[in-house]
């Protein structure tokens, strides 16, 4: 079923490309330049966006085994995400219920229990509390009623969501939207985690916007990607969840007229947005990759970090591959910190000055169109009324 979506996409795509047209939306959307930078603002997106809203956080690549685990921070909460010795993925907030201690520190790693660093309590990977230090001088503690607080958490498509905050209701797979079958066409379940990086940027929604964008690519990116490279988008919509691919010249004849034929490899090719703040992007570099990147905010409405992740179908087999896989990786870099952030930054303190009351998204701009009526929605959306916003795909 999904697969005949990807042929019906690919099939709009030649279209467009062989008529030289793309989809439009009638008009040009104002944003306010305020949601930039208010604070009041800001504060609302964290929590009716970030904290209810699940969080693509980790990859099945790096959780893989039993005992396996990652620790990391998002919109504020510490999270901890672990494989179960009966090879299911929970997350729980990185917090020991003796003082509230962080347990584990940020990064993976593969464990048989979680032990604190303050008292020495200790948690095996499904979250039970299994040792007190000390007991007898600490007094008799119930242990099953403190394990870690366990947070919404589902792995699909070798892709693990978290909701951060425990009492948000937006079931997971409703807010997928049927988005992850598409996804799952990638197999990244099987793929390999080839390297990660950090890299600072501006108020989440610049850094995002630019996931969305061709428009700017032969212009911004004239000296890396090229002044020639494609910057027409066509957009589709899964939920807030779009996918961004260009109208395809010449692609018919590359793919002959038996549609059953036509590689998966090319029928998922573009962007791919996971909403409120993931981009799947695919590169040749080493082999067959994507960069998928995770946006944070930050510690302020002008700020946020991105963290880059280079995920690879296959390990890279010699010295070749591999330096060819991190020259990719360190362009990519280049590309996104030295050119999109580095204009973001400049385009957040600009936006600031409050000199200008709104930005424009183009009739070509149809995705940062979705993302911000998708954001305004959900802004105004009570908790009740949130599940609505959805259906499954
Ligand atoms: S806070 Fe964790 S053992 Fe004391
Ligand atoms: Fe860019």
């Amino acid at each position: 079923m999904s697969r005949e979506m990807l042929v019906e996409m690919a099939k709009n795509n030649i279209a467009h490309g062989d008529a030289g047209t793309i989809p439009q939306p009638d008009e040009i959307l104002k944003v306010p330049a305020a949601n930039y930078y208010d604070e009041t603002r800001w504060q609302q997106e964290m929590k009716q966006v970030f904290k209810r809203m699940p969080l693509m956080m980790a990859m099945t690549a790096e959780v893989k085994h039993p005992g396996d685990y990652k620790a990391m921070n998002a919109g504020g909460v510490p999270v901890l995400i672990s494989r179960t010795e009966s090879g299911a993925v929970k997350a729980f907030v990185n917090m020991c219920s003796h003082r509230g201690a962080q347990i584990m520190d940020e990064g993976c790693g593969n464990t048989h229990r979680f032990t604190c660093p303050y008292h020495a309590w200790s948690y095996n990977v499904e979250g039970d509390l299994i040792g007190v230090y000390a007991p007898k001088d600490f007094g008799d503690v119930d242990k099953s009623q403190y394990g870690l607080t366990e947070l919404p958490c589902l792995e699909k498509a070798g892709l693990i969501w978290v909701t951060i905050d425990p009492n948000s209701t937006l079931d997971i797979d409703l807010f997928l939207s049927g988005y992850d079958e598409l996804l799952s066409h990638f197999g990244f379940e099987d793929w390999h985690l080839f390297a990660s990086q950090r890299v600072e940027g501006p108020n989440w929604k610049i850094a995002y916007d630019g996931y969305m964008d061709l428009y700017h690519l032969p212009i911004l990116h004239k000296n890396t990607f090229g002044p020639d490279f494609p910057n027409q988008a066509i957009y589709y919509s899964w939920g807030p969840h779009q996918r961004v691919a260009g109208p395809m010249k010449g692609l018919k004849e590359m793919l002959g007229d038996d549609d059953a034929k036509w590689p998966t490899e090319l029928l998922v090719a573009g962007v791919w947005t996971i909403f409120p703040h993931v981009s799947i992007a695919g590169f040749d570099g080493g082999g067959r990759a994507v960069m998928i990147s995770q946006l944070f905010p930050g510690e302020t409405p002008g700020t946020s970090y991105t963290i880059q992740n280079y995920l690879m179908e296959k390990e890279p087999p010699d010295e070749a591959s591999r330096k060819a896989a991190l020259d990719q990786f360190d362009f990519l870099r280049y590309v996104v910190q030295e050119e999109d952030y580095a204009t973001g930054l400049k385009q957040q303190k600009a936006l600031e000055t409050g000199a200008k009351d709104h930005v424009l998204f183009g009739r070509n701009e149809e995705g940062g169109h979705n993302f911000h009526r998708w954001v305004d929605t959900i802004l105004d959306t009570s908790d009740e009324d949130l599940p609505k916003l959805f259906k499954t795909g």
